[in-house]
This record gives C-alpha cells, structure tokens and sequence, in this order.
C-alpha cells in the first residue's frame, strides 16, 4: 500500500460524541445549537434542502470557494417554523421535517407523510484527533448510488468508499479510490430518496454497512463535519438540486457528440493523416483524433515534437477541412528543465508557481518527462497563467483540450513501476494567500482545479467558439468544466459490462458527459468484445474509442469485414440520434439529468430497477440491454412498467415483464417505451457536415412528450437566448394517434428543412417546418 495512505489512516482512538444542547440560537435561515464548546447548525437553504454542519471547537470553518457553487446566502431564503418540546426541535420546511433530540443532539428527518430518511443513528456524530464522522441508519430495502465512478455494482450498498483521487490504474471490482472523488451519494428505497453532499475536501469515507450491518457512517480529516441532506424523493430531483448546489455543465460544442478516435499513440503526423483518410474513404463517421503524449518535445507540455509534428497548425487545419477536431493531451507534470529552454519551466519558476514542500524545498515526482514539477492550480494566479498557456493550443487551431494524470498521477524514482506511485507531501502548502491550506485538504481539488484552468483559459483566448475539455480526474462540480473518461479500462468482458454501473453512478454523481474507453485501454480485444463494446459505446454520452501503447490496433476496420460493418452501423445509429442526444445533454445543462441513466432514475418506485446494472436507459425513451459475454446470443431483459416497442423488429410488449431477447452478434437488445418521440437526422460523416436539412420524428404509440433543443451548436450565443425548443406530444386512444406540434420557442431559427412525423408501423406525415403549431392525426 502506498506509504501516504498510512499517513492518512493510523487513528483508532475512541470517538468523543455530542452531549445535551443547551442553548438554541435561531435567524432567518439558522438554528444554532449548543453543546458546550460542541456546536451543531441545521441552515435551511430551500424546501428540500438543509445543511447540517458539527464543529467539536465551537468554530466553524470559513466558507471554502472550491466546490460549492451557490454558497448559503445565494439561496432564496424559504419560511420554515421551529417546534421546540421538551425533549426536542422540530424545524419544518414545506417538504421536510427535522427533529432534532436534545440529549444527547442527534437529528432525524422525516418526508410529508412521516416516513424517516436520514436518520442519525445513536451514537450519531463524534471526533477523534484528526477524524470526524457521522451515523445514521440504512432503512430496510435502501439502497446506495453515485459515489462518482465506483467499480463493483451498481448498488454500492455494503461497500466502503473512500473519496481520495487515486491513479486506478489496473482497476477491478474492488478497487476503492478512484480518479474521481465525488463525495455525494443517493440514498433510495420505494417511495423514498434523498442524497447527502459531504462537504468535504480533505480525506473522506463513506461506508454503506461494511462495518455495522444497517448503519452507514461518513468520516473526513477535516475538522468539522460539514454535510447537505437533500430530499427527493426521486433521483432526478436530488440531481437537480445537488447540481444546483455544485453548479451544471455547459452545452458541449455538438461535434463533441460524434464518435471519438484514440490512440496512445497516433505518433506523427503521417500516422494521423492515414487514419483520417481511412475513416472517410470506409464511411465510418468520426469527428475527433486525438494526440496523446509523443506529440510533445520530449514529454514538454505546451511543445510539439519537432520530427513528428513538424506543422501542427497547417496539418489540424487540412484535418479539418476534412471534418475532424484535434484533441491533445495535457499533462500537470512540467518537465524540470533548468538547462534547456522551456519557457513553461522558466516561467513557473520565476513566480514561484510550483508546488513546495513544508521546507520551503520545490516539490518533484516523476512523470513522463521524467523529473517534474507541478503548478499550485489552487492559486488563481496560477490557473490564470495556466489557462494563458491554452493559447499556444488554440492558436493552432486544437479544438478540444484532454486533462490527463492529474489525480496526480506521480511516482518516485523511477516512473512506471506501479509500486513506486506518491503523493505531493500532504503538509505541502497549498492555495492562494486569504485560502492558504495544505495539500491533505487541497489534494481531492487537483484535478477540478486543473481542468477549471484549462476551460476559463480556452474560454478567454477563444470566446466565440465553444470547446471540448476532457478530464481523468475531478471532485464534486467537474461537470462545470469538464466531460470525464473512466481511466485506464481493459479489454475484458467484465470491464464492458462495469462500464454501465460506473457511467450510470457517475451521472446520479452530477456528472452527464461521460464515457468509457471502447473497446478497453489495456489489452487487446478480440473483434467480438469490440463488436459488444461499441453497440454500447453509441450510448455512452462521450463515444471515443481509445487503446495503449503496445496493444494491438482497436480501429472499428480492424476486426475484419463483419466487425466493421457492426461498427458503421451502430455509429451511424449514434449520427441519426443527434438531435435527441443534444437534446438530452441540454437537459443536462440546465437541470443536472444524466444522459445515461439506470432504470431506476425513471422508475424509482421499482425495487426490481434497484440493483439492475446491466441494463440502461439513454434518455428516458431508449433501453438497452447490451451483451457483455462471450459466444451469448440471447439474454433476459426486464422491461418496466408501461408499453415497449423493440426497436430493430417493433414488436410490442406490456410491461413488467422479463423476455428473452435474441442477440445475434449485430444486434444490442434496444427497447423504445411507447409514447416516445425521436428527434432523428440523417447519417453525416461528421456532425458538422452539412445542416440538417431533414428531421425525422420517429413515435411510438402511447402517451407522451419530448422537448426538442437547438442553437447552432458551436457558439456561445445560446447563452444570450439564441436557442430555440419545441414540444412535441402524442396520444393515442383507441385507433387514433393525435400528434401536437408545439410552436417553436426562442430565438433561434434553424436552417429550413423538411419533417417527417413517423409513427412507426403506421404511416408518416411531412412538412416544411417553419416552426408553427400543428397537429397531426394517425389513424390505424
Ligand atoms: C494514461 C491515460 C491514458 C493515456 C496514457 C498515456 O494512462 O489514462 O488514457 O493514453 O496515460 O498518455
């Protein structure tokens, strides 16, 4: 185990608990109750939402800037009464009501109709010499989501999670820290949900039962425990106020959304050229090629290789004239380059940007370049001057920017031995001068401060054009800055089918834009696993291929004739999905909803959907049921309460139901709930190729709605209202389907095109679309 680790976890002292309150202080949003020097706020910060915060000092921290976006006093304040009986506080707010026992203090919630959530546990919060933590009790049938991209199932209940971001390299199902460390959790049983923010920077651990069957406990090495309840009761609510509270991504530039192509590496210039000529002249679409670490000069970020990328500028401006974005990689580790002349080195140096160890002494670990040192991204001085440097990539025309190994990922002498991984020195200062901390509270922060960074400078050098960020590690509120890739997968059966888990828990974390490497990073995969692998990559909200250094190729042509005509469909079926797709990732900007979702998210009253992780929702019309075993042509799907149409044949089935699906090796299992409405666009090579000039509405008999977003997907304008929705709604009763077309809303005004209403199986209605209200009507 790597030596830090034993630094953070030595403490087995007995936990010293809260006594008796013995005064209550209340204002317009604060109830203050004292226990001695032991202090405990309940703030009420809207009707679903409060913050419990315990300091054992009687001093509560001050408001850290990282990660919580709307801090207390940017929330509306919301009436709530205050209850006080003899042996408790009653705080009640429209949705919630919070009993807080006076000896010893411990708190209990309770929804409208009484049912308990969140409830403390007896010994209910207590403190040590470097460790706080809180109890409460797992209700029966609860059940555990979120926790960023946890390995293992998709119900981590009965798991430890410790929130420390970690170079998983080599991932399993049991692995712990991952790169992403998301503090945040939703709790679900039928009927009942809510989810517990954990306020917390510095090492922090959710156990969901390990320890004591039917309590599950959250402890930090900070020293106030400091945590947000937030009541449901369904998932998407809870997303939409923890993403209110940790803020929400921003609409993605569209090309974003077409299919991605990684290597590591597509070493030169030649190489990459050949690659895209490939993809064109196969008819495979794709919008983006990727450049991982041998583009730079000897590992030096912000160079380019001068052999093997002689004239970046003119090679990404044929690319993309041919319709593909350039994304680089971005390393934290700058080269320690005192003798040779590298302005980001020299630079660093000369303003003390680096990150120092307590002795004042400059910090390094080894990286790629070998010896490296790292910038403070805490300081904003430093994600300024990093964010400048941003410019030398936009300047030659790189569309997307892609945020490696900043866990950190960093080990002693020498690099590349798995045993050798380190940490910075967690007594490291960090931070700007009124915030100065040490890296065991600013550690979690690296990678969402990196990646903050990197957009904010993108953002200023190219303000009218919309890019892509990419990030390996992050905290609560990555989605702000960054799209996230689960790291350094394999190509294993096991590792397709933990995708879904962790894609699905990364988005009940906040976090929509998200992918896995298709067709796994490490390994080779064989031409079925890739096959399997990327019918279920056309639904990860990012689809990018990727694979390492001395593994076999894994572009979809080199499986053979029938895998890549597997490929071509299925990436094909990603291009015609466009506009519901963008549609879903503007859902995402503007409530938090993930794009790709359990069954649970849209049937949270279903304890069959609680544990179902091999199953997947894209949007709340399309389930898919992909196989993730060899030589397996047939597999058991659970289709949920309500009508479903399989989306290959149309057949019909009435929900709940369990059926057999047949799989031959070109098909994934996919199901379209009746009543859905389909926003489709036809096959591009790429996502800007031309502008949609025909929009095809495929429906599916039943009720239902579907809101369709559009804004010229590339610029900022969105932002100042030149987007446009419309609102499509369908009902059938009896022989007659009436379809009603809302007029368009908004500014924007997409180019003019024919539509086609499709109600599948029954006929088809067309029009030129000019963005007025109609309606149609099917008879069968
Ligand atoms: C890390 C990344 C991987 C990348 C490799 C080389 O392992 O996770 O995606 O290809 O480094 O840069």
């Amino acid at each position: 185990m790597p030596q830090y680790f034993g630094q953070l976890h030595t403490n087995e002292q007995p936990w010293s608990t809260l006594g008796a309150v013995q005064t209550i202080q209340q204002d317009e949003r604060h109830v203050l109750f004292k226990c001695g020097d032991p202090c405990l706020k309940i703030s009420v910060l809207a009707p679903n939402l409060i913050r419990v915060r315990m300091t054992p000092s009687g001093e509560f921290l001050p408001r850290r800037s990282w990660a919580v976006a709307q801090a207390d006093e940017e929330w509306a304040a919301v009436p709530f009464e205050v209850r006080e009986t003899a042996d408790a506080v009653e705080i009640k707010t429209q949705q919630l009501r919070v009993l807080v026992h006076r000896n010893p203090c411990r708190l209990e919630c309770f929804d409208e109709s009484g049912q308990p959530l969140a409830q403390d546990a007896e010994t209910a919060m207590g403190w040590r010499s470097g460790a706080i933590a809180g109890w409460k009790r797992i209700e029966t049938d609860e059940h555990f989501y979120g926790f960023g991209e946890p390995t293992g199932l998709l119900d981590q209940r009965s798991k430890v999670r410790t929130n420390w971001t970690t170079d998983a390299l080599d991932y399993g199902i049991l692995t712990d820290s991952m790169y992403q460390a998301i503090p945040f959790f939703i709790a679900l049983r039928p009927g009942v949900g809510y989810g517990i923010f954990f306020n917390t920077t510095f090492w922090s651990q959710f156990d969901l039962g390990a320890k004591q069957p039917g309590i599950w406990q959250m402890e930090t090495q900070g020293s106030e425990l400091d945590y947000y309840i937030i009541y449901g009761p369904e998932p998407a609510k809870i997303i939409a106020t923890y993403t209110q509270l940790t803020g929400r991504m921003p609409m993605p530039p569209r090309w974003s959304l077409g299919y991605q192509q990684c290597r590591w590496s597509y070493e030169s210039q030649e190489v990459i050229r050949k690659l895209a000529h490939e993809f064109r002249q196969r008819r495979i679409p794709c919008d983006v090629i990727y450049l991982d670490i041998d583009y730079m000069n000897g590992y030096r970020i912000f160079t380019w290789s001068p052999k093997r990328f002689a004239h970046p500028k003119e090679f990404i401006q044929d690319l993309k004239q041919d319709g593909f974005k350039v994304v680089p990689i971005s390393e934290p580790g700058v080269k320690y380059d005192p003798e040779a002349d590298y302005q980001t080195f020299d630079e660093g140096i000369q303003n003390d940007y680096f990150i120092r160890k307590s002795n004042g002494q400059l910090f390094h670990g080894y990286v790629w370049p070998d010896k490296a040192v790292f910038p403070d991204f805490i300081r904003p001085e430093v994600r300024d001057w990093w964010g400048n440097w941003q410019k030398s990539l936009t300047d030659v025309g790189v569309a997307g920017f892609w945020n490696d190994m900043n866990e950190p990922a960093l080990d002693d002498r020498p690099f590349g031995d798995p045993g050798n991984k380190i940490s910075f020195p967690l007594d490291a200062e960090q931070g700007p001068a009124g915030e100065k901390t040490n890296h065991a509270e600013t550690h979690n922060l690296y990678g969402l401060m990196m990646a903050q960074a990197s957009y904010q400078g993108v953002e200023k050098s190219r303000p009218t054009e919309r890019s892509f960020f990419l990030t390996r590690a992050g905290f609560a509120g990555i989605q702000r800055w960054s799209a996230v890739w689960t790291g350094d997968n394999q190509s294993l059966w096991e590792h397709l089918e933990m995708s879904i888990p962790m894609l699905c828990n990364l988005g009940l974390s906040g976090v929509a834009f998200v992918g896995a490497d298709i067709g796994g990073f490490a390994g080779n995969a064989t031409a079925e696993l890739f096959a399997r692998w990327m019918q279920l990559g056309m639904l990860y909200p990012l689809m990018r291929g990727h694979s390492a250094l001395s593994t076999a190729q894994h572009e979809p042509w080199t499986f053979g004739d029938k895998v890549e005509k597997i490929c071509r469909e299925y990436i094909e079926l990603r291009y015609q999905l466009l506009p519901y797709i963008y549609s879903l990732f503007w859902q995402a900007a503007t409530t938090g909803a993930p794009i790709l979702r359990p069954l649970l998210y849209h049937f949270p009253n279903d304890p069959k959907t609680f544990t179902l992780g091999d199953q997947v929702m894209l949007g709340s019309s399309l389930l898919a049921a992909p196989i993730y075993r060899p030589g397996i042509e047939h597999r058991v799907v659970y289709l949920p309460e309500g009508c479903w149409y399989d989306w290959w044949s149309g057949e019909r089935f009435e929900g709940q139901t369990h059926i057999l699906a047949h799989a031959p090796l070109e098909r994934m299992p996919l199901y379209v709930r009746g009543g859905s409405i389909i926003p489709m666009a036809s096959v591009t090579q790429y996502v800007d190729e031309r502008p949609l000039d025909q929009l095809r509405l495929r429906m599916w008999m039943g009720t239902g709605e579907f809101t369709l977003y559009e804004d010229d997907g590339h610029s900022f304008e969105y932002k100042t209202g030149a987007s446009c929705t419309t609102t499509y709604r369908i009902s059938t009763e009896g022989e007659r389907t009436i379809v009603d077309i809302g007029a368009r809303e908004g500014q924007f005004s997409p180019a003019a095109r024919e539509t086609i209403m499709e109600l599948v199986g029954v006929g088809e209605h067309r029009f030129v679309d000019d963005g007025t209200a109609r309606q149609l009507t099917f008879s069968t």
